[in-house]
């Protein structure tokens, strides 16, 4: 058994479960999946086998997915509609299978898929594909049945996931979209040459933002051991971190079954606030955005109401102490790299409670880690 002891550090690359190895390869998932992707101002995703004017014909765009990768699509639609201004839904494809969505030839299709096997998914890509829409493909594995099933493809580099719970795919979704995004955007002459390179130093930039994230959780652990004993948590934002909300309590849920649900903060008021009282978790998205006064006064009210608030913060903001009671900081970054940075801490925060209630981080209870059948 010492042996097998040995073995079992080695693949986990001296991390105590695989979760925790994976949050820690993060940097590298953003490296990669940016590696060899601007040159000369211009950005290259040639794997997705559309020319420009193809592109730029796109007039309609639906993110398909299941579980984690639909919540990368609800950051992504935040970027396709802010950057490229084209309409874009995201759907879960267990919905959009069964309906009739409005399919022109001009429509994409993206189905986001870490296992590129989901059945749902699947059934969704060859769905849209009959009706006549383009469909691309994000995935973590070469040659998987959505790579194969759609026009082109994206690669996400966060190479073998084991966890159950996905988080280094989720970063890779995200950087993916970003790209996809920034590229829509390019195309249809809303961003000049150097504004594409700005953004895109500013997006290569987030690896060294988490690499700061990890090294110091001291606050992220704190936060975690007062909420361990909930019932259930809160998760808030506005705007980008509404969406990144939801995969915060996603993750929590997942792993720790401690109930969660996101909400748009502003939201809170027409029901979730019936919920709250005294040290009720409530963990909001409160890092520096368009809309962040807003979100700080539905703390206001979760906070009147006896809530305890744990607020993921932008570096400097003093003023969000009045208003939560652990405050987990992270560098300053532009909102549209938001979910990218505020994730990781909440990916430890879900963990860390995880671990103190005694969970199995990697193989949760009746969860699996692809789901090919329907
Ligand atoms: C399962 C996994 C989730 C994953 C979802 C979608 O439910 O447990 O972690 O997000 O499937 O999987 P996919 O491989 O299509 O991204």
């Amino acid at each position: 058994t010492h042996i097998d002891w040995d073995v079992d550090v080695a693949e986990k690359g001296g991390y105590p479960d695989f979760m925790m190895k994976e949050i820690h390869e993060q940097p590298r998932v953003i490296r990669d999946t940016l590696s060899g992707r601007l040159a000369d101002g211009r950005l290259s995703i040639d794997e997705l086998d559309l020319t420009h004017e193809e592109l730029n014909l796109i007039d309609r765009v639906y993110v398909i997915a299941c579980g984690t990768s639909y919540h990368a699509g609800l950051i992504a639609k935040n970027l396709i509609e802010g950057w490229a201004r084209i309409p874009c839904e995201v759907e879960v494809a267990s919905e959009f299978r069964y309906r009739n969505p409005i399919i022109t030839p001009t429509t994409l299709v993206v189905a986001v898929s870490q296992s590129g096997e989901t059945a749902d998914t699947l059934a969704a890509i060859r769905d849209a594909r009959v009706k006549g829409a383009k469909v691309f493909g994000i995935t973590n594995v070469v040659g998987s049945p959505v790579a194969r099933e759609s026009d082109g493809v994206i690669y996400t580099k966060a190479n073998k996931e084991i966890a159950v719970a996905s988080t280094k795919s989720f970063l890779g979704q995200v950087v993916s979209l970003t790209l996809l995004a920034l590229l829509l955007a390019q195309v249809k002459g809303k961003f000049k040459t150097n504004q594409v390179r700005l953004l895109f130093r500013e997006l290569a930039d987030t690896a060294e933002q988490v690499e700061h994230i990890l090294s110091d959780t001291a606050a992220i652990d704190e936060a975690a051991c007062a909420c361990k004993d909930a019932k259930s948590a809160l998760f808030v934002g506005r705007g980008m971190g509404a969406a990144i909300a939801n995969e915060g309590a996603l993750k929590l849920k997942e792993i720790s079954y401690l109930h969660a649900e996101a909400y748009p903060a502003g939201e809170m008021k027409h029901g979730p606030i019936a919920l709250i009282d005294e040290g009720f978790p409530v963990i909001a998205v409160a890092t520096k955005s368009p809309v962040y006064d807003k979100l700080v006064s539905n703390l206001q009210e979760a906070k009147a109401r006896g809530a305890m608030v744990v607020a993921v913060a932008t570096e400097g903001d003093e003023d969000i102490r009045a208003h939560a009671d652990h405050v987990i900081y992270i560098p300053k970054v532009r909102d549209a790299f938001s979910a990218i940075t505020a994730s990781v801490p909440l990916q430890l925060f879900a963990r860390a409670i995880a671990i103190e209630r005694g969970c199995d981080v990697d193989q949760p209870r009746n969860l699996a880690k692809s789901v090919t059948v329907e």
